[in-house]
């Protein structure tokens, strides 16, 4: 990172009448916390992160794959071999997760310094121009992230994006939540709703099979609400040490609600609403530098892991003259 980069680092802080705080910086488009009360009225910070973007690894800063809050480009999560073929050419992408391609590849946006377009303290709206070619990805890419925080201390996060010819995206918030407000302790004791009746599962490097299985009655289901350590450890696909790493398939369509987590002890509570297809389950069983394996747990509103490989996805091209739209609302309350 150049000392420009690390001058242009700034924190935005975004205020609820309800006292509800969101910090943002503009290096990643990250969420670095968001201060919720507990049943006590007691506030205390969520979110896996740091109290300066110095200490994030684009600065230099411990934990470099665990992208702490930030937001992922071009294309969250994994595409197998870093390649794709579009319109009858084949791309080679930036190999960050040999052989295959991660959340973007080597210098993805979590690592780059976005504009402040707008930042007052309800609203925060950044900007980021990738070229063509970046990280070997066709067309030049103009992304925006918008965060909004309501009257009631609802967070909605908004990415669109245009492009200049044919290419994929992809762009997810890679928030980590501990309802505890204690990053030391385990999120196991965290209870989980998700509104999903099929998983895709993985592969040992964590990329899609293909396959799309009913999990009914499985480790996997959380249509029923339940403690996330109570199964995590009994499926074949989460043994191993890996946990939950997988996409659930979603229905419907539109913003609706898709996930709720609740934390019994404080009583604190987030619903997460989504227009996407997918959403990521993750249970943080990679982190390993300033925070514990599954001190945090990841719930990513996205489209599928690898769609670009994979005609029955749906579908995320974005050609020249659209826009790309995906609109997230994280909710915090009591339970
Ligand atoms: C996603 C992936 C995980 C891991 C994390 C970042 O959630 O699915 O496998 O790479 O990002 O550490």
């Amino acid at each position: 990172m150049t000392d420009r980069a690390r001058r242009d680092m700034t924190v935005l802080t975004l205020r609820a009448p309800n006292g509800i705080t969101v910090r943002l910086t503009n290096l990643g488009a990250t969420l670095m916390g968001i201060e919720t009360p507990d049943r006590a009225g007691r506030f205390a910070n969520i979110m896996l992160g740091y109290a300066d973007p110095a200490d994030y690894p684009a600065a230099g800063g411990p934990d470099p794959d665990a992208y702490l809050g930030a937001t992922c480009g071009r294309y969250a999560n994994r595409i197998a071999g870093a390649t794709f073929m579009l319109d009858g050419v084949r791309y080679q992408l930036s190999a960050n997760e040999a052989p295959n391609h991660l959340h973007g590849g080597e210098r993805n946006f979590h690592e780059v310094i976005w504009q402040i377009v707008v930042a007052d303290d309800r609203r925060v709206v950044l900007s980021h121009h990738s070229p063509d070619g970046d990280q070997g990805y066709p067309g030049a890419l103009d992304a925006v992230a918008t965060f909004t925080l309501g009257d009631d201390g609802e967070l909605a996060i908004v990415y669109t994006a245009t492009t200049t010819r044919p290419t994929h995206v992809n762009l997810v918030s890679h928030g980590y939540f501990n309802l505890s407000g204690d990053p030391r302790t385990s999120t196991l004791d965290h209870r989980l709703w998700i509104d999903a009746a099929e998983i895709l599962p993985i592969d040992a490097a964590g990329l899609p099979t293909g396959e799309r299985r009913a999990i009914a009655g499985s480790a996997f289901d959380f249509t029923v609400p339940r403690m996330i350590g109570s199964r995590i450890d009994d499926d074949p696909q989460a043994q191993g040490g890996q946990g939950y790493n997988h996409n659930y398939v979603l229905g419907g369509a539109g913003v609706r609600e898709v996930a709720r987590l609740e934390h019994p002890i404080s009583g604190r509570s987030l619903a997460v609403s989504t227009d996407q297809p997918g959403l990521q389950l993750y249970s943080g069983d990679f982190l390993g530098g300033s925070f514990a394996p599954r001190s945090g747990i990841c719930l990513e509103a996205q489209h599928w892991p690898d769609s670009p490989n994979r005609a029955d996805f749906p579908s995320t091209r974005l050609d020249p003259g659209a826009t790309y739209r995906s609109e997230t609302r994280l909710r915090f309350g009591l339970s």
